[in-house]
Order: C-alpha cells, then sequence, then structure tokens
C-alpha cells in the first residue's frame, strides 16, 4: 500500500528517512522536533548545526544516528495565520520537497509527521488533505512506501459529520455473528418444543428468503434485449479478467488504476499475470472504489475474488455506504476505515 496512514511514534519507524517538522533555524525544539533529536543521540544536532538553518517549505537531509532509519529529513512547516497567508502552499511544499529529496536520496520508504499541525496550530482537518494530495501526486509519478504517523491517542482529522454518518450506518446494519446464533438457538428451541411449528418456521422463512433471493427476470418494458453471449463469457471470467475488462470500459490504463487503488505495481503485475490470483477483500474493494463500480459490480468483483458483502464484516459496511452514496474517495475512506481501526483499502504485494 504506497500511502499507509499509522499510529506510532516516528522515532521507532522502520524506514529509510523519518522527517522532522522542524524550526528554521534546525536546533531543536518540542514537539516531534525533539522526540527525534532526543532518539537520534548528540551527533544529530552536530551535523544540523553545519546546514545554516532551513526556509520555510524546503528540506535538507542528515544521517539517522541512533535512529532505526537512515536519514533524518528536515523540514520547516508554516505558522498558522489563518490561512491566507501561503500556509497551504508552503504545506504542500514541504511534503513536496521532502519526498524529492527522499528520491534524490534512493529512499524506497519514508515517514511523515502532520507537519504543523502541533505547535504550529495548523488546523487537522485542513493539513490532512493537503498532505495526502500532495505525497499521492508524487506517488502517481514514483514508487516509494510512505506512511504518514499519527501521534499517540491523537484522531485524524475526518470531518465529524462524515464519520457520524459512517458509525450510524455501520449501528444500522452491523449484525455481529452472534446475533445469528441467537436465531440459531431460537431456532433450536422450536425444534426441541414442537417440530411441526419449526418446519412451518422454517417453510415461511424459505419461501421469504427465495422470494427476495430470486431477481424478477422479466425484462422491463422497452428495455434492451440482455446479451446472454455477452453474460456468458462474462460469468465464467476470472477476478483478474474482470479487473481488465473493467479498466478498458473505463478507459484507464493500468498504471492509473493501480494508483487510485492505492496498490503497488508489484502485486499489480501479480493479479495480472497468476491465473486464479486471489487478492485480499481490502485490495479487491480498492480496485472497486479506483474503478468507481457500482455496489452489484463490487458484489460481482467480491464474489470473483471468492468473497461476498458480509454485515458481520465492519469494513464491509463502511465500504457499503461509500460506493451506495457514490463517494470514491479512496483516502477518504481510510481515513475513516482508519479512525475505526480497520484495515486500510489497497495492498502491498507479500
Ligand atoms: N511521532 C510522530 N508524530 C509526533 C511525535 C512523534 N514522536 N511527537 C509529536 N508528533 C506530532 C504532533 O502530534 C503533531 O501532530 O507531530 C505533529 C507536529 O507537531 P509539532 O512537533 O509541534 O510540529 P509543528 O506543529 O510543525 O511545530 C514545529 O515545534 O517542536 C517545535 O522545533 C519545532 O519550532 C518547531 C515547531
Amino acid at each position: 500500500m504506497p500511502l499507509q496512514i499509522v499510529r506510532n511514534d516516528i522515532t521507532k519507524m522502520r524506514v529509510d528517512a523519518i522527517v522532522n517538522a522542524a524550526n528554521r533555524s534546525l536546533l531543536g525544539g518540542g514537539g516531534v522536533d525533539g522526540a527525534i533529536h532526543r532518539a537520534a543521540g548528540p551527533g544529530l544536532l552536530t551535523e544540523c548545526r553545519a546546514l545554516g538553518g532551513c526556509e520555510t517549505g524546503q528540506a535538507k537531509a542528515t544521517r539517522g544516528y541512533n535512529l532505526p532509519a537512515r536519514y533524518v529529513i528536515h523540514t520547516v512547516g508554516p505558522v498558522w495565520h489563518g490561512g491566507s497567508d501561503g500556509e497551504p502552499e508552503l504545506l504542500a511544499a514541504c511534503y513536496r520537497n521532502s519526498l524529492r529529496l527522499a528520491r534524490a536520496l534512493k529512499c524506497e520508504s519514508i515517514a511523515f509527521p502532520m507537519i504543523s499541525t502541533g505547535v504550529y496550530g495548523y488546523p487537522k482537518e485542513l493539513a490532512l488533505p493537503i498532505a495526502t494530495r500532495t505525497i499521492t501526486e508524487f506517488l502517481m509519478e514514483n514508487e516509494m512506501q510512505v506512511y504518514l504517523v499519527v501521534f499517540g491517542a491523537g484522531a485524524l482529522a475526518v470531518s465529524l459529520k462524515l464519520f457520524d454518518n459512517v458509525r450510524q450506518y455501520i449501528d444500522e446494519n452491523y449484525v455481529a455473528e452472534h446475533v445469528d446464533r441467537r436465531e440459531d438457538r431460537r431456532r433450536e428451541a422450536l425444534w426441541q418444543r414442537d417440530g411441526e411449528s419449526a418446519l412451518r418456521y422454517d417453510q415461511q422463512l424459505a419461501e421469504e428468503m427465495s422470494f427476495n433471493a430470486m431477481p424478477d427476470l422479466t425484462p422491463l418494458p422497452g428495455a434492451a434485449k440482455p446479451d446472454w453471449e455477452k453474460m456468458l463469457k462474462q460469468t465464467d471470467e476470472g477476478f483478474s479478467q474482470m479487473l481488465l475488462r473493467k479498466i478498458d470500459e473505463k478507459g484507464m490504463t493500468d498504471a492509473q488504476c493501480y494508483k487510485k487503488a492505492n496498490v503497488d505495481r508489484k502485486l499489480f503485475n501479480k493479479i495480472k499475470i497468476i491465473p486464479g490470483y486471489r487478492p485480499s477483500k481490502p485490495t479487491v474493494f480498492a480496485f472497486a472504489v479506483a474503478l468507481e463500480l457500482s455496489l452489484d459490480e463490487t458484489r460481482e468483483m467480491l464474489e470473483k475474488a471468492g468473497y461476498s458483502f458480509s454485515h458481520s464484516s465492519k469494513m464491509d459496511i463502511v465500504l457499503e455506504y461509500f460506493i451506495m452514496n457514490r463517494m470514491y474517495n479512496l483516502l477518504e475512506i481510510n481515513e475513516v476505515l482508519f479512525q475505526f481501526d480497520l484495515p486500510l483499502l489497497g495492498s502491498a504485494a507479500c
């Protein structure tokens, strides 16, 4: 998954470079700056002294010293003055210049804190989309594993309204496993007491289910004749054939699709060349979102990968909410999934 949101202490991240939210002197401070200097040891400050400071929006690199990371990329975020003092452009420049410097250092992985959202007062809900948009733009043209590190219990700034809507949808639809078992226990008790009425109950339930389950196949007046040939061909296509067919139908290139799905190239190539390759469910969902599939098309793609929507999975319900409302911003979906501590969409080659 080229862009991952993780809850961690950035000084613990085992990546090629971690980014420090520094100040223009580069001589250390509080917050993540202080944490990085403490963990790296005195050698970091000695090297920083020789850098002669850093302008806001720019980035400079040092070694990582005692940190697990090979490099520290120091960048200086804008102080928040209300948003009309060039803050958004400067914040985007911090992410862009840090990524470019990491690429120049041949880094394959990098971890960012939420720059400027602490001491510098940048509102998280405004800083987050700038961070994810700038990182995503870079990843459309480059291969790198990027982590956005949320520190401690700090909430990710998902809009409260969206968060509440999704939570309400989960509450209305989540069917925990035990509810089905309760139904089974009720039916078992019925069989124990009176097999006849239990039989009648099951027959009535079966009629109900079969009524709902059988799609009404009578063509609507004036509806186009079903293309049985095409439908038959689609019935026996596998997941990867359906994925490639949908990419063509949407007029996308393979790269546009897997990058939009937050899936890395290696995994996409596996799916493409290994017949019957079975991706994870989050990966199937990620492609459904990237292709902006309908709920029915998503169901079909899940089935071809051997899965189905399940209301005993909160992740499935969250995806059902977004796809039903035709909301296909994968980063926004991942921010909500992150908030519910659920697996994120996309995938890295395992
Ligand atoms: N790991 C990851 N993130 C962290 C950590 C950590 N160990 N410590 C703090 N953070 C998060 C904060 O929760 C915040 O979301 O980093 C984000 C940035 O907060 P600050 O560190 O305060 O950085 P910033 O807002 O950019 O202000 C920079 O603060 O520390 C001084 O010298 C620094 O003057 C500079 C100013």
